[in-house]
Order: structure tokens, then C-alpha cells, then sequence
């Protein structure tokens, strides 16, 4: 279902009643899927929710391309009934046209997110962190994401201990994120920072059942995958690109160069059958 498909608006706006502040507010720890452009699609999303996953972010969309052309909107976003709760993610520098895309998936959503980029991970003097995100506060947003990397950072561990620090200063729910790779990775992140949820990216891609408590993907949540990207019609790159990352733990090198050649859904169909056939 296309969110331009008027007909359907009514019983969307039912299943939108689900509210992730109430998530935030239960107690429990949050398990968010993060926003990932090319990847955090309809159906992959459809799959991470099948393993318990509670809240999903679509990827980054370009707010400009998305108000001025349909063939942007009919691309980069795609809904149906079951895919909520759902927050959608833009980029933008023009408070007018983030309102306007805004106001366009606003019937689909439970939520927007403004991707504020890497500049504005957290900064070296903690200080200014915790002044930035209360400024964030203060201009009425719902809650914040916080990945706990400086801008210079990529591979360095995460500051877990900057996010808690800035969980104690906010009113509104935090989110932790960055490099959690397991559920018992989530809830042992989620007791240190004393945040109201985690968010996960890689960690996802390379186990979608990961929030399930599986330690590597399963069998099933391959098929399932497979099922649902044929279902909702991904196109061949995503499908096979998913699976690659979600195979990554669970073949050998030599297996990977032959899975990864693979250059049709027929060929992989073929593959996963006699390698993995259930
Ligand atoms: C393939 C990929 C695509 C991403 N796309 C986005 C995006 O569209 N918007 C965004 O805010 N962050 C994006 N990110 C960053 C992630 O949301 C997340 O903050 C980052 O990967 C750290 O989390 P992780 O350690 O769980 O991977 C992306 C990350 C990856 C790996």
C-alpha cells in the first residue's frame, strides 16, 4: 500500500493510536530499529517487527525531493496497516519544506525524526552535549536518539556513560545507540545509560531476530525474509544485499563468494534451497 492511496487513510489513523510515548513511559526497554538508507524499507521492517522488534524508522528521506516529486515520494516510502509503529525520518535544511513532507506522511506516521547528522553526535565537552539536546527539548521535540560517538570517532567504543549523563539532565524519553549486537548487549546498554530504549542498526542487519534474543539469524528469519521481500516486491540489489549481511555469521568465506556472484532472485532461490532448505 502506497501512502498516496487516499482509500486507506481511515484505518491507518486507527492503527496509529499505538503511541510510542506510551512505549517510552511502560518501564520497558524500548527496541527500536534505527533509520538506514536503502535499508530499513517496508519489508525489512515487516521482518525485525516479527521479532520483536517495538518501533521502526524508515530511512532517510530528502524532505525537498519528497515535497516537490511524486516519483520521490512513490520511492522512498512505502507503508501498509501492520508497519506502526513508524517513524519517518528526514533530512532537511528549510523548516517549510520539513513541515510540508512532514504533513504529507503525517496520516502514515506515528512520529517524525529529524536527522541531525554527524556533527552533532555527541561533542567532546559533555557540557555542551547536554546543552544542545536541552535546546532540542525546549523547541518541543518527543524525545532524542543519541549515538554515543564524537565526530572524529568511527570505530573507538561508544561513550555509554555520555549518553547516561545526558539522560539524567532531559525531562523527554532518550534513546541509546551504537554498536549493540545482541538482546542481552541491549538490556545490559539500556541499565547502564538508565535510557528509555535502545536503537539498533548493524546489529539488525546481520540478525533481524536479533531483538528475539538469537544470537545469530535463524533459519526461519532468513525464509521469512526471502517470503516477505518477494511479497512486497524489493528490488533485487536490497533483496540480495539483506541477505548477504544476514548470511555473514553463518557461512563460510568460500560459500559467501558464491552467494554473493549470485546476480538473480532465481539464482538465490536455488542457492537457499539446496544449501538451506527447510
Ligand atoms: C547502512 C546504514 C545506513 C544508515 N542510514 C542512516 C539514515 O538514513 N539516517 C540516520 O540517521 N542514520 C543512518 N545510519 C546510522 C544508524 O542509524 C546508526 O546511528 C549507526 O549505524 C550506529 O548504530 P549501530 O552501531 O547499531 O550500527 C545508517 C547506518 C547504516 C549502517
Amino acid at each position: 500500500m502506497f501512502m498516496k492511496s487516499d482509500c486507506i487513510q481511515t484505518t491507518i489513523c486507527q492503527e496509529r493510536k499505538k503511541d510510542p510515548i506510551e512505549m517510552f513511559h511502560s518501564g520497558q526497554l524500548v527496541k527500536v530499529s534505527a533509520p538506514m538508507v536503502r535499508y530499513s524499507k517496508l519489508a525489512f521492517r515487516t521482518l525485525v517487527r516479527k521479532y520483536n522488534c517495538d518501533l521502526c524508522y524508515t530511512p532517510m528521506i530528502v524532505a525537498a525531493d519528497f515535497v516537490r516529486s511524486v516519483k520521490a515520494r512513490d520511492s522512498e516510502f512505502t507503508t501498509n496497516q501492520g508497519d506502526c509503529p513508524l517513524i519517518v525520518q528526514f533530512a532537511a535544511n528549510d523548516a517549510r519544506l520539513l513541515s510540508d513532507a512532514a504533513r504529507i506522511v503525517c496520516p502514515y506516521a506515528n512520529g517524525i525524526d529529524i536527522n541531525c547528522g554527524c556533527p552533532q553526535r555527541i561533542h567532546d565537552d559533555i557540557i555542551r552535549t547536554v546543552d544542545l539536546c536541552r535546546k532540542a527539548e525546549a523547541t518541543g521535540v518527543s524525545w532524542i536518539t543519541v549515538h554515543g560517538r564524537t565526530v572524529e570517532e568511527r570505530h573507538q567504543p561508544v561513550h555509554y556513560e555520555a549518553i547516561k549523563i545526558i539522560k539524567e539532565n532531559m525531562s523527554i524519553p532518550v534513546i541509546a545507540n551504537g554498536d549493540i549486537r545482541s538482546l542481552k548487549e541491549a538490556e545490559n546498554v539500556w541499565h547502564i545509560t538508565g535510557t528509555d530504549g535502545v536503537m539498533v542498526a548493524r546489529g539488525l542487519l546481520a540478525n533481524p531476530a536479533m531483538f528475539a534474543g538469537y544470537e545469530e539469524t535463524p533459519l526461519k528469519c532468513m525464509w521469512d525474509w526471502v517470503d516477505l521481500a518477494l511479497e512486497l516486491g524489493t528490488p533485487y540489489m536490497c533483496f540480495h544485499q539483506h541477505l548477504m549481511y544476514m548470511m555473514e555469521k553463518i557461512t563460510s568465506r568460500q560459500e559467501k563468494r558464491v552467494f554473493n556472484a549470485l546476480s538473480s532472485t532465481s539464482a538465490v532461490l536455488d542457492y537457499l534451497t539446496n544449501h538451506y532448505g527447510i
